[in-house]
């Protein structure tokens, strides 16, 4: 294969291996997939990644239309490099430390062992002068080993999970490893404005450097500098493809369908999230929950329908979650179904896009009450799908969608009075605010689409490398 003029490099490749399908491989879902999967298409490029399963050497290979440069983990590394120190260390701090991050030396070798096999893997699939763009943080020491391998090379970092505040970050036995390893980007890219200011801060406590508005300045070994770019590049959905499919008779068939089965409540409450705790899934069924008790909403009306997809089932954080979910799911639903109706449709599996589609079609209300994410592209794909301007969408503050849908019922989730309220305002909120509302969320989801994103990433990343921003 001929070099690529332009590398992703994410700890997932596009595609999951799959026995079962006609070439082996299917194109996997995910947010980030789907949001890269557009600026590939177009970009003649390589993807570098992981097959998701352990011990799998596989050949280069392309998959409908992109170059995939597979890196196998043995066993100890999917532990120790993704489970632990991606998932149950990083993970956690960057989220504000909602569940308690672990500190193991033994993770943090493993994560620089392999984070340096996807460097190499990268330096070696990039043409001469070639861009190369990292995602997210399980790869954050990838920008400086890919900068010491290929110095012609411009390296991007984007990185979609919240950056912390300083006073969390210092906790990081690792801290000054991780910064540098950031820093060899010469554009480091976040969600929201104050995570961009939360690790220019960091670079600041940890380094001295001087930063200033975007810029900072990092000292090369020569004793010059060059300018690295921290800055907002809020991320999107491809949003056409939502309003296509919410478009398609057979999946507003679907919709209708869909209500049916449920018994045609009134309304429809939805919950779309992978099960993590970063999402506020507890809360949500706390205030739903309560709700029901106090008479405020009845089963004879209302259901909400939760979809939690399975997410890193072996983390013993997430084995914990789905076991107090499960039986929270139980008790209300125990207490309050009736034998034609039930509060509670949960769900603990995936979907395909076009079902996910139906659903919020057929949802009045989406619930969004994440205690600290990066961006929710959730919230993003109910806006654009609901082409009739209906539909309310509950939001969290603590979103990074939230700088962005000001139009949306803007809440604080650890305030489960504050929650029930929302809830119920959202379920009774007329339906010309609804339309006033939804056709102002759309505007702003129509016209920062994941294209616009990648576009807005890679104009600064090109407009970084001009000479004169380097002395
Ligand atoms: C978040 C992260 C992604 C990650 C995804 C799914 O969106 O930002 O990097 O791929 O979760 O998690 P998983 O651990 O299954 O890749």
């Amino acid at each position: 294969m001929s070099k690529a003029e332009f590398v992703v490099v994410a700890n997932r490749l596009p595609v999951d291996h799959d026995p079962d399908s006609e070439n082996g491989w299917r194109r996997s879902p995910g947010g980030l997939v789907t949001a890269l999967e557009p600026v590939m298409r177009k970009a003649d490029g390589a993807w570098v990644g992981w097959a998701g399963k352990p011990n799998l050497e596989v050949e280069p290979f392309d998959f409908e239309g992109t170059h995939l440069v597979p890196v196998s983990l043995n066993e100890d590394e999917v532990q120790n490099y993704y489970e632990g120190m991606s998932n149950d260390t990083f993970w956690p701090l960057y989220h504000d430390v909602i569940a308690a991050p672990r500190y193991r030396r033994a993770w943090w070798d493993s994560y620089v062992t392999v984070n340096r096999r996807f460097a190499e893997a990268a330096a070696a699939a990039a043409a001469d002068g070639a861009t190369v763009w990292v995602q997210d943080y399980q790869l954050q020491l990838v920008p400086q080993m890919v900068r010491e391998l290929r110095p012609d090379l411009t390296i991007g970092y984007f990185h979609h999970i919240p950056f912390p505040a300083y006073g969390l970050f210092a906790q990081l036995p690792w801290r000054r490893q991780v910064i540098q390893g950031l820093l060899g980007a010469d554009v480091i890219g976040f969600q929201r404005v104050a995570d961009a200011g939360n690790f220019a801060r960091a670079v600041r406590r940890v380094f001295h450097y001087e930063t200033k508005a975007t810029g900072i300045r990092v000292p090369n070994a020569d004793g010059t500098t060059r300018r690295a770019i921290a800055r907002a590049f809020p991320i999107s959905i491809d949003t056409e493809s939502y309003i296509e499919l919410a478009q398609r008779e057979d999946i507003k068939a679907r919709a209708v369908e869909i209500r049916e089965n449920l018994g045609n409540p009134k309304k429809i409450l939805l919950g779309v999230d992978r099960l993590d705790y970063t999402k506020g899934i507890r809360h949500r069924l706390k205030a739903y929950g309560e709700l029901l008790n106090d008479g405020r909403l009845s089963v004879e009306d209302v259901v909400l329908v939760q979809v939690a997809s399975p997410s890193r089932e072996r983390v013993e954080a997430y084995m914990q979650l789905r076991d107090e979910i499960e039986l929270t799911v139980g008790r209300i639903n125990g207490d309050r179904d009736t034998m034609d109706h039930s509060a509670i449709r949960y769900l603990h599996q995936a979907y395909p896009r076009e079902e996910m589609v139906a659903l919020y079609l057929a949802a009045d209300v989406m619930l969004v009450t994440a205690l600290r994410d990066g961006m929710n592209l959730v919230a993003k794909e109910y806006v654009a799908s609901r082409v009739d301007n209906r539909g309310v969408l509950v939001l969290s503050e603590f979103a990074g969608a939230a700088d962005e849908l000001g139009s949306a019922l803007l809440m604080n989730p650890h305030d489960i009075g504050g929650l029930k309220d929302t809830i119920v305002r959202a379920v009774e909120m007329p339906a010309a605010e609804q339309g006033r509302r939804m056709r102002s969320l759309r505007k702003r989801v129509r016209e920062n689409d994941v294209e616009r994103w990648s576009q807005l990433f890679l104009n600064a990343l090109a407009k970084a490398k001009e000479p004169e921003n380097n002395a």
